[in-house]
């Protein structure tokens, strides 16, 4: 497992072991999602977890479906290959729609406008495929705590761009 800074780092460059398996978001995970959602229900949005941990096989299987789906490479754009997840990290949640559907909506815009107050980043932003290794997913957040999700955000910089690091298989 490869942490910078403190901060794990889970791409399509480092992985984790299958044996990582935390069984939920951390608590620390937790606790900050309430207070986001409690900040958007406070300005009149609903923020609601639909993928937050998942394991190294529940990953797998995912993976595969969508590679029976959609075939190896355009999968690879998307979904992560077991380890590669961030959601085996307990760090990261999917809010809402996990698809097309939560893109452009009034939570999407509030959830980026909002999120690094809560130690959240937008993982994977639009126009980042080359540096992160994955399409743009406006409702991926993983939590980085505060002060660093502010910083990134204000910078408009990904973790591989923080910390100059790569996202390749
Ligand atoms: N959709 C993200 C990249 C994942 O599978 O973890
Ligand atoms: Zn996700």
């Amino acid at each position: 497992m490869t942490y910078i800074d403190g901060v794990l780092i889970v791409n399509k460059t480092y992985s984790l072991p299958e044996s990582y398996a935390p069984g939920g978001l951390t608590s620390e995970t937790q606790s900050a999602f309430n207070r986001l959602q409690s900040a958007a229900a406070n300005a009149g949005y609903s923020l609601w977890i639909t993928s937050g941990y998942r394991s190294y096989y529940e990953q797998q299987s995912l993976y595969n479906s969508y590679v029976w789906r959609d075939g190896a490479a355009a999968a690879d754009r998307y979904s992560a290959r077991a380890g590669h997840s961030e959601h085996q990290t307990g760090l990261a949640i999917d809010v809402n729609y996990a698809g097309q559907a939560f893109v452009g909506t009034p939570e999407s815009y509030w959830l980026a406008a909002n999120c690094a107050e809560y130690g959240f980043i937008i993982r994977y932003p639009d126009g980042k495929e080359g540096v992160t290794g994955f399409k743009y997913e406006p409702w991926h957040i993983r939590y980085v705590g505060r002060d660093l999700a502010v910083k990134l955000t204000n910078a408009g910089l990904t973790l591989e761009e923080y910390f100059g690091i790569s996202s390749q298989y």
